[in-house]
This record gives C-alpha cells, sequence and structure tokens, in this order.
C-alpha cells in the first residue's frame, strides 16, 4: 500500500509518500517539508492567514517534489491522505481540498487524518511498538498523557489546564528576545546556563490526577526576567536552564502519576510531538522508564515536528485496522481530540 500524504495544519506546508514494507527502513519514500519559520518569525508566532496564503503557495511544489523524490506518478499511489484537523482552519484546507481534488481527478479514495493521531503514531512508523503504550504527547498546541490500547482507541488521562508545553517555551523564547520558534532556541541557551539559579514551585502538587499547567511557571519566569534589568546573555542562558528544568521536572512527576492511572498493563512508554525533540525532557523520560521497567521510543528528532510521513503512516495503520476511506465531503475539524476519532 502505497500513500501520498499532506500535511498543512500549522506553519509547515508538508507531502510524503510513504508505503507499509515490513522493514521500518523502507517506508518512507519521500518526506517534504516547506517551512514557513522566516515569515513568522518577524512577528514572533503563526499568523494564521499569512500562513494560509503561503500553504496555498506552497502546496503544488511540494506534493510535486514528494511524487519526484519518491519515483512515483499518481497512478501509482493507492490513496490521497490530509490532515483534517485538528489546527488552524486556513491551512486545513487547503491541505485537505488539495488532497480531495487529487483523489477526485484520479478516482482514488482520500482519507482525513486526525494530526495528534499522526504524531501519536510515528512511533511506530520507526520502530515495532506494541499496544498498550503510555503517551505524552507534547506539541506547540497539545499536552496529553493518553492511554494507547490500540488504533484508534486512545484514553486521555491528564492534559495542560493552560498553555501546552511547545507553547511555554514560544513564550519564554520571547520574553528573552530569543529567535522563533522559541522550543529549539531555549534548548541551544540552556545548555550554556545554570538550571539551578532560579527557583519555582513545582505545579499541581496538591491537586490529584495527572493535569499539567504550564502558565504558572511562565508567568514566574516573567518575574525572574523583570528582577534582572539590562539582563546580560548569561543572565538569559541562565533562566532559559531554570525554566526548563522546572518544565521537564513538572513533566516528569505528572508522567509518574499518568503511569498510575492507567488501567492496562504496559510495556512502553512513547514521547511525540515537537517538544520530543528535546533532549533534556528525552532523558528524563528514558530514566522515567528505567525506573518503572519501561522500554522508552521516541522518533527520530525529524520526525518528531510536523511532517506529512506521519500523516501517510496514520493512514496505513487505520486502514489496516478495519477503519474505512473518507467521503469527499468530511469537513475540516479544527478542535479535534484523540478520543473523539471516529
Ligand atoms: O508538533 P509541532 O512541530 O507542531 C505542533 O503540532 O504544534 O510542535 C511545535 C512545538 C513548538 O512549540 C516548538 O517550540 C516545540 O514544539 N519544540 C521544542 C523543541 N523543538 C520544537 N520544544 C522544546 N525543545 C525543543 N528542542
Ligand atoms: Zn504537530
Amino acid at each position: 500500500m502505497k500513500i501520498l500524504a499532506i500535511e498543512s495544519s500549522c506553519d509547515e506546508t508538508a507531502a510524503a509518500v510513504v508505503c507499509d514494507d515490513k522493514n521500518p527502513q523502507k517506508r518512507i519514500f519521500s518526506n517534504v517539508i516547506s517551512s514557513q519559520i522566516e515569515l513568522h518569525a518577524k512577528y514572533g508566532g503563526v499568523v494564521p492567514e499569512y500562513a494560509a496564503r503561503q500553504h496555498l503557495d506552497a502546496i503544488d511544489g511540494v506534493v510535486n517534489k514528494a511524487l519526484a523524490t519518491a519515483n512515483v506518478s499518481l497512478d501509482d499511489v493507492d490513496a490521497i491522505a490530509a490532515t483534517a484537523g485538528p489546527g488552524l482552519i486556513g491551512g486545513l484546507l487547503v491541505g485537505t481540498v488539495a488532497a480531495k481534488t487529487i483523489a477526485f481527478m484520479k478516482n482514488k479514495p482520500f482519507i482525513g487524518i486526525n494530526h495528534l493521531e499522526g504524531h501519536l503514531l510515528t512511533v511506530r512508523l520507526c520502530y515495532d511498538v506494541e499496544f498498550p503504550f503510555l503517551l505524552l504527547l507534547a506539541s506547540g498546541g497539545h499536552f496529553i498523557f493518553a492511554e494507547i490500547l490500540e488504533v484508534g482507541k486512545y484514553k486521555i488521562l491528564g492534559e495542560t489546564l493552560d498553555d501546552a508545553a511547545g507553547e511555554a517555551f514560544d513564550k519564554v523564547a520571547k520574553m528573552l528576545g530569543f529567535e522563533y520558534p522559541g522550543g529549539p532556541s531555549i534548548e541551544k541557551y540552556a545548555k550554556l546556563g545554570d538550571k539551578n539559579r532560579f527557583k519555582y514551585a513545582l505545579p499541581m502538587q496538591r491537586r490529584p490526577g495527572c493535569d499539567a499547567s504550564f502558565s504558572g511557571i511562565k508567568t514566574a519566569t516573567k518575574i525572574h526576567i523583570e528582577s534582572i534589568p539590562g539582563m546580560s546573555n548569561k543572565d538569559k542562558c541562565d533562566v532559559a536552564a531554570s525554566f526548563q528544568n522546572i518544565i521537564v521536572r513538572s513533566i516528569t512527576r505528572q508522567i509518574e502519576k499518568a503511569y498510575e492511572a492507567m488501567h492496562s498493563n504496559p510495556k512502553n512508554v512513547v514521547l511525540a510531538g515537537g517538544v520530543a525533540a528535546n533532549l533534556a525532557l528525552r532523558e528524563a523520560i528514558s530514566n522515567f522508564a528505567k525506573k518503572n521497567g519501561l522500554t522508552f521510543f521516541v522518533p527520530p528528532v525529524k520526525l518528531c515536528s510536523d511532517n506529512a510521513a506521519m500523516i501517510g503512516w496514520c493512514a496505513i495503520e487505520r486502514l489496516k485496522a478495519g477503519y474505512s476511506y473518507s467521503s469527499l465531503d468530511f469537513k475540516t475539524i479544527p478542535r479535534w481530540p484523540i478520543n473523539k476519532i471516529a
């Protein structure tokens, strides 16, 4: 089975051709990403209307490049997949309309994919990871602990009550005047800083359950920054290191509670989403896994952030699990939690 997939839910226009080869190394024929980072960097965040226009400009070239790199034509693919949500409505419309148009023209089936499901199944594109597993999905817009029982059967254990972790990274980077996107910048400068210099209270300690909260950490960071007029580069690195450290500590504390709340008996813990690129977080979750006798899996860094290979792979997993194609009037769903995937 060969799928042409499109991803355009946020600030990357991406297309890929993937197949269901038994060997994970042979599954991705092409994975093309046109990033909008330069466009949004000057605003310090994604401007939805500009993003939509840029998707429209880039989509044809990206799809053609994905086909050419994979050395396949539209006649060779079995189906066209596209992210149908959650995400920014303009980008979702560009990607799904492009996919549906190709599907209609070529008389091929179309399948609308949930972006978060794409992130959470990416690990199975890369490795043989068995269900059930404990998932932490941390991206720019989402922060979720979930029990992943099988394809399409996802139970949310806890979520952020305010900002997503990636969003907190982006906002704090902006406060420090670091370049966009903020996560990689904070990680880079944190390496040079003292993580124990600024003190924080660990959030959510007295609250039952494993929900998370990052806005208090963000506000505390703002207060730390305001307490040092004319910050030096060293001060900024210390803030970045202390901020990253409390975020990682807080996530590690909450994932323990998420694990306790699971009803199944997982052997694996999986980290997914853009924030999964963060090495300090990877190390902390890896330690948590060791402590609890779990095996830790995380996709390679370039498959953690938004890409279309994950959307194509998700389509393959769904079809193999017996879920059907989508009709051409399948609507985009800008808000679409993982426990509401039909
Ligand atoms: O999954 P993703 O590419 O897009 C969304 O679906 O949101 O995640 C992007 C988020 C951004 O907030 C970005 O700052 C964060 O992931 N991120 C990181 C790192 N790399 C990307 N956060 C922390 N450390 C990183 N190395
Ligand atoms: Zn994403």
